[in-house]
């Protein structure tokens, strides 16, 4: 029997002011996907925007449905408007920010599982991990790189492949 241990690293920020320009001005752009939020359900909106290696901004929001599981995060909304309009101008960022009426948020918002495996899949295609920015307007910024940061036994596909 052999013992593993696998760590995982991450960044936390006390405010936007510790963050570079980019980095901070991707965050805002964070906040105002927030607007585009259709929450109804939850009230609880959700705002991401990815910056691009062109230096364009793509955004998602959350999007509920009354028919519950028809809705669609905001990771996955900015991540599929990625690939089904952008995949050759890779991700280098997303930030990822939360806003509810209902109660202070003062953790990070972070992504679902789903999100989690939309964002390896495209990580995989773009041969590039992408940084992510966990922007909490009312407590701590966290900051990973990469989808190994968040689930280290994610599913590739060339597991699916015979090695010899
Ligand atoms: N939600 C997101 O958009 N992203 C997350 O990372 C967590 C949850 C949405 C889904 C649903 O519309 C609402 O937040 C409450 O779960």
């Amino acid at each position: 029997m052999i013992d593993h241990e696998i760590k995982i690293a991450f960044k936390e920020y006390h405010s936007l002011e510790e963050l570079d320009k980019q980095d901070k001005d991707l965050c805002l752009e964070a906040v105002k996907a927030l607007h585009q939020s259709h929450s109804p359900y939850s009230k609880f909106r959700v705002g991401a925007a990815m910056q691009l290696q062109s230096g364009k901004i793509i955004y998602g929001s959350n999007q509920e449905n009354v028919a519950y599981p028809s809705g669609l995060c905001a990771e996955r909304v900015a991540l599929f408007h990625w690939g089904a309009n952008h995949s050759d101008d890779p991700v280098i960022t997303m930030a990822v920010t939360a806003h509810t009426h209902e109660f202070t948020i003062t953790k990070p918002i972070t992504p679902c599982g789903s999100c989690l495996q939309v964002l390896a899949e495209y990580e995989k295609k773009q041969g590039d991990k992408i940084k992510i920015i966990l922007y909490c307007q009312d407590g701590p910024i966290w900051v990973t790189h990469g989808i190994e940061s968040f689930l280290p036994f994610v599913f590739f596909e060339d597991r699916l492949a015979l090695t010899v």
